[in-house]
């Protein structure tokens, strides 16, 4: 027998737990679900109501401090996050470095993670007023830094935040401004309704407790690192197609498809477990019924295309598509629902997004859940390093055997 104790407090036994489907490994006061009953609250307050009134900036503050900011502290808070949209001068030259065609989630990557070689001089992470510096810092950069990679791959100067704008007027702007002059003109002037649409995928994305990418950040973060570089390490985990990359996989899959008469077809191939094929955008690890945040953007959709006044035939195709397998044994048995990128992407379609910044936007908004989950764990008296454990099913002990006798 073996002991495996290796901490007085161990039981002396452990849990097998592939995917973490059963364990939780923090408590958190920050997001709530119940997923048998699409319920999402932020902070005890429901989805719906925070996407109905709030901008996302108010969201930000009430996941970093549990409480939503009255006028002079939103104002405040406001005035921090724009402050400091701008980046250094030599972190944007990082992006000359890139080849034009890089995708803007591996530069997002990159350059997030290097704020952690530019911005140390303030940084202790033992002390809760320099957290709160490093957290409104990555909430206002963010913007900055991803319409700067999408600059990038198109060839166009980069333009500079704008103080004076909302946290998404001015990242539209960085984005889709004709000149590197830093004003919208009346020409580029920015439809207040896409504003709107903007907002409310950003706060749709903002938190979700413990989905991988948030659980990555905390793990880095469990090990004292560098909150810039905990935050890099989870913007890798959420480009992956199980989590953030779905938003684009849902796009690639709806042109795929092609059109309402090839559905059928492709509920075959998702049902068919020798085909890797699957239902991007379809299904959920916790929410076993719809995820209130994909019926939310689903009525924005409906919106933002009436009132933009285009019709767009991929949403008519992932309605059929919804429509289909919802009715299908298959998606029912499983309760395989609609998750909140099914149609994320068609909204960011309308708002003239490029289809590869889909994961980048997502991670604009989900920076402030991480910031606010690190926060959270580093106000903790102790935290234990996340170690989990494994279970052996390699070789029993060998002898080295010299390389001539193998
Ligand atoms: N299409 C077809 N079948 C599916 C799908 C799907 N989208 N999702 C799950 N299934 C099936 C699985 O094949 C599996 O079948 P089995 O029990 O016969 O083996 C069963 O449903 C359970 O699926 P798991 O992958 O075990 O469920 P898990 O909770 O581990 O995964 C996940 C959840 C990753 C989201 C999965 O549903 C999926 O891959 N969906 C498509 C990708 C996607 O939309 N990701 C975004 C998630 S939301 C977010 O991160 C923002």
């Amino acid at each position: 027998t073996v002991d495996i104790r290796s901490l007085n407090k161990d039981l002396g036994c452990f849990t097998y737990d592939p995917g973490f489907i059963a364990t939780a490994a923090c408590k958190s006061k920050i997001t709530y679900i119940d997923g048998d009953n699409g319920i999402l609250l932020y902070r005890g307050y429901p989805i719906e109501q925070l996407a109905e009134n709030c901008e996302f900036t108010e969201v930000a503050y009430l996941l970093m401090n549990g409480e939503l900011p009255d006028a002079t502290q939103l104002r405040d808070f406001n005035e921090e996050i724009s402050d400091r949209a701008i980046i250094h001068e030599a972190l944007r030259k990082f992006f000359d470095g890139f080849h034009y065609d890089a995708h803007p989630m591996a530069m997002l990557v990159g350059v997030v993670g290097s704020l952690s070689a530019f911005y140390h001089s303030d940084l202790n992470i033992k002390d809760p007023a320099s957290r709160i510096i490093c957290a409104t810092r990555l909430i206002g950069k963010m913007p900055t830094i991803a319409a700067a990679s999408y600059r990038h791959s198109i060839g166009r100067p980069f333009v500079y935040p704008r103080m004076d704008l909302s946290y998404c007027e001015n990242f539209l702007n960085m984005m889709f401004s004709r000149s590197s002059q830093n004003y919208i003109d009346q020409e580029h002037y920015i439809d207040p309704n896409l504003v709107k649409a903007l907002n409310l995928l950003f706060i749709l994305h903002a938190d979700h407790e413990q989905n991988a990418s948030t659980s990555t950040v905390r793990m880095a973060g469990s090990t004292g690192a560098n909150p810039y570089a905990c935050v890099a390490a989870g913007i890798a985990a959420l480009w992956g197609p199980a989590h953030g990359g779905a938003n684009e996989a849902v796009l690639n899959m709806l042109a795929q498809i092609g059109s309402v008469e090839n559905v059928p077809k492709y509920i075959a191939k998702a049902k068919d477990h020798d085909d890797p094929f699957r239902l991007m955008g379809f299904g959920h690890r916790v929410y076993k019924n719809f995820d209130p945040r994909a019926t939310i953007i689903r009525k924005t959709c409906y919106e933002v295309l009436s009132r933009t006044n285009t019709s767009d035939p991929l949403f008519e195709l992932a309605l059929a598509l919804e429509e289909y397998a919802l009715k299908d044994e298959y998606f029912i048995e499983k309760k395989l629902y609609p998750n909140v990128d099914f149609y994320s992407g068609i909204i960011y379609k309308a708002l003239h997004i490029p289809v590869e910044m889909f994961t980048v936007m997502f991670a604009i908004a989900r920076t402030a859940g991480w910031i606010s989950h690190w926060l959270e764990m580093m106000e903790e008296p102790t935290t234990p390093i996340s170690r989990p454990r494994q279970l052996y099913v390699g070789p029993p002990r060998r002898d080295y055997v010299a390389i001539n006798n193998r």
